[in-house]
């Protein structure tokens, strides 16, 4: 079994995404580190959204708005992905890919401050071994799309802390 800490494989991943989304601002003409990144950061999102987050509003209670702050934000930028993309197939996409850098810029850290050092004190061992296998080795179902983007709250308001 894998150990070590939880919040430094998060944020691990945070960096090798921006690494990916910067490399195609700089040069919008290749679109292999978009392709590399975007798959890596919706894989990201799924994580969090399907067993991190999960864990941690069960483990603190008190971190159910904090969360909810998070999903809300990953609906953003889940837009910014997809208008991203099809940008990118048109052969532009070096603006969206800011937009989306300051985005993460701004999520990423909320996250790092507040939720991922959590991670690391609050979750059962054996759930925290779950997320460091799905980090070496998990894979987004496809066709999966951030909770969100998939159930807005405003047509479903009472599975909006779910
Ligand atoms: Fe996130
Ligand atoms: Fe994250």
């Amino acid at each position: 079994m894998q150990t070590g800490s939880l919040a430094a494989a998060l944020e691990r991943e945070h960096h090798e995404i921006d690494a990916g989304i910067a490399a195609f601002t700089a040069a919008p003409g290749d679109r292999q580190p978009l392709t590399r990144a975007v798959g890596a950061l919706r894989r990201h999102i799924y994580l969090e959204e399907e067993f991190l987050f999960p864990l941690l509003r069960e483990a603190e209670p008190g971190l159910a708005a904090p969360v909810f702050v998070m999903l809300r934000e990953h609906a953003q930028i889940w837009g910014t992905l997809e208008a991203l993309e099809r940008a990118a197939d048109a052969g532009t996409g070096a603006t969206l890919g800011k937009r989306l850098t300051v985005q993460l810029l701004h999520h990423n850290l909320k996250e790092e401050k507040i939720l991922y050092p959590r991670a690391d004190e609050a979750l059962p061992p054996a759930a925290a071994d779950r997320l460091r296998v799905f980090l070496s080795s998990g894979e987004l179902p496809e066709g999966w799309v951030c909770l969100l983007k998939a159930r807005p709250v405003s047509q479903n308001p009472g599975r909006a802390g779910r």
